[in-house]
């Protein structure tokens, strides 16, 4: 598959290095509705529609492994009106996908505290994972009521109640152990960890999004605001990303 943009010469996407999982930080929905006069709901639902598009890009061309930031921890402080506007943003993906990804490869999860939404929505959350389990394409994990910080008290809670049951000995834990244990405890548990982490909007932050898991992970940093985000800008990230000299601490 070939991959284009007026501003670049023509790229075979056979040619490039690409990587196995991409995370996204789906930022600047708010301000692309402010810039047009439109309340902040209105960039939300163009950037579900976003997502739609280029999760389905992202599977077409071969990532093995999504993951999309869609509503952190800290977001339930945002006023009510529009975090109800974008659970219903979710409960129409949710629904939709359970219609339509029945014969599809994706392979839906969700990273997350899933109890802190309505009942409806995660009943609609275990039942896509159900359904999709046994797709074999992308895995697309959406991140909802997900938090990086939260994750890592959540996989040490479950750590130490091994330890105290006698499960695991803390004397028997070093260095390489600990790492492999955490990892098998996050909700990412058995996946790669990111090769490259796509932060539209112009932000140069990290916003608690797989904090353990993006240790040697590539950032981009895009000014696109997210539901402006199109197929070429993501070529352009893997074009980019395809150039990086990956060197994990060594030389
Ligand atoms: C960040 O932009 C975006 C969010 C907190 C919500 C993301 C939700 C969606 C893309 C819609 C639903 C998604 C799915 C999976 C169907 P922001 O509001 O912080 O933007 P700002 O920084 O410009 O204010």
């Amino acid at each position: 598959m070939s991959i284009f943009s007026s501003k670049m010469p023509e790229i075979d996407i056979a040619d490039i290095q690409l990587p196995t999982h991409i995370g996204i930080i789906m930022d600047g929905n708010g301000r692309w509705a402010k810039k047009r006069g439109l309340p902040r709901t209105a960039g939300h639902k163009v950037g579900a529609e976003t997502f739609r598009k280029i999760s389905r890009y992202c599977s077409d061309i071969g990532i093995k492994y999504l993951t999309v930031y869609a509503f952190s921890t800290e977001n339930w402080k945002r006023p009510l009106e529009e975090v109800n506007t974008i659970m219903t943003y979710f409960r129409d993906y949710l629904n939709e996908a359970l219609r339509d990804f029945a014969d599809d490869t994706i392979r839906l999860k969700f990273l997350g505290d899933i109890s802190g939404f309505s009942k409806d929505i995660q009943d609609l959350m275990r039942e896509n994972e159900q359904m999709s389990s046994v797709h074999k394409g992308m895995v697309c994990n959406i991140a909802m009521n997900y938090g990086g910080r939260a994750e890592l008290v959540n996989a040490v809670r479950k750590i130490a109640k091994m330890a105290a049951s006698g499960e695991i000995k803390a004397d028997e834990i070093d260095n390489t152990v600990t790492e492999k244990l955490i990892s098998d405890y996050l909700y990412t548990s058995g996946q790669p960890d990111p090769d490259l982490i796509i932060r539209p909007s112009g932000e140069y932050r990290t916003s608690n999004f797989l904090l353990w898991q993006s240790a040697y992970a590539e950032y981009y940093i895009d000014d696109v605001l997210w539901p402006d985000y199109t197929k070429n800008d993501l070529n352009r990230a893997l074009i980019e990303y395809s150039k990086r000299n990956r060197r994990f601490g060594g030389v």
